[in-house]
């Protein structure tokens, strides 16, 4: 939401001269890339488990998803992905990717779309890949069938994919198995056939949680890279502040399946309006997360 202030400022200086948008401002104005509105989860039963949430992300931007576990991040980010675990669905709301309503029954041709415009990454990679196939086999396996890439140009596709997210020895890697790579390296392979269709926006589901916190920082900092380097948005969900902070310019605070604040990041972190998020900001105070805040 803008700040008050800065409707104050633009309307008693309608003849001055124009100032850069702040970041919520222009936010406005730019159409999302992908966004829920509204959105309502609930299962077989009846029980609802996503109360009505509403998540913009434009085009470059990251949004951190911050929130107590079960507090319906996931599910969330499931749903923008199409991949709701079974029994469970979508009860109302809007899912739209480009404009487009995915849950709109006339917009089936565009849910196929769907993947090439999202990527994800999420807690255990080890679990996504086959631990019998080489990962480079399983790379060039997506991005033959997602990405569309000739099978005769998907072994230097892989290799310049890994190359770009900054890997050494790539044609080494690529040869391995999920066994006999380390926990971080197999997440830079995720996020490689994440990319591998060269999506609009990536969403990274505590990805980096399990990783030591030298591995956890590279990841953070390719995360970086590739928004620079090719206008990627993110969309972070963390349980840690601190990583939140660093990376993402806005914040969504999850808890019991609403939003119960959401903001520009330091605005949320530095004058939190809600009980909850000062709840949260207390038990990370010991990390010194004042160090991050600009
Ligand atoms: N497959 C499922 N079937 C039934 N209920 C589910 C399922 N997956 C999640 N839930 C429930 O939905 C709610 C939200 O879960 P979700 O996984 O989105 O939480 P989360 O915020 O991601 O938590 P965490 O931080 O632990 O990952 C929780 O109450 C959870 O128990
Ligand atoms: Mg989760």
């Amino acid at each position: 939401m803008p700040q008050l202030h800065e409707h104050v400022r633009t309307v008693a200086t309608p003849q001055a001269q124009p100032v850069a948008p702040s970041f919520d401002e222009a936010s406005l104005v730019v159409p999302a890339v992908a966004s829920v509105q509204n959105l309502r989860i609930g299962d077989t039963d009846g029980a609802e488990l996503v109360h009505g949430v509403d998540l913009q992300v434009r085009p470059g931007e990251a949004v951190g998803i911050v929130g107590e576990s079960g507090s319906g991040k996931t599910l969330t980010c499931r749903a923008l992905l199409g991949i709701l675990p079974p029994g469970l669905r979508i009860t109302s709301g809007t899912v739209t990717i480009d404009g487009v309503d995915l849950t709109d029954p006339a917009s089936a041709r565009w849910r196929g779309v769907r993947g090439r415009r999202i990527g994800a990454v999420f807690q255990d990679p080890a679990s996504y890949l086959n631990p019998a196939i080489r990962v480079g086999d399983q790379l060039e396996e997506v991005l033959r069938v997602t990405a569309g890439v000739p099978r005769a140009q998907t072994r230097d596709r892989a290799h310049d994919l890994l190359d770009g997210l900054g890997l050494r020895d790539v044609d080494t890697v690529l040869r391995r198995r999920v066994a006999e790579l380390s926990g971080g390296m197999l997440q830079r392979i995720m996020i490689a056939i994440a990319l591998a269709a060269d999506p609009a926006i990536l969403i990274a589901d505590e990805a980096t949680t399990a990783l030591d916190v030298t591995v956890q920082a590279e990841l953070l900092d390719l995360l970086r890279t590739l928004r620079l380097e090719r206008g990627l948005a993110l969309i972070l969900v963390s349980h840690d502040l601190a990583v939140v902070s660093q990376v993402c310019e806005r914040v969504a605070v999850f808890r019991d399946g609403r939003i119960v604040e959401a903001g520009g990041t330091n605005r949320v972190l530095r004058a939190p309006g809600h009980p909850y998020t000062r709840q949260l900001l207390a038990a990370h105070a010991e990390y010194g997360l004042e160090r991050y805040l600009r």
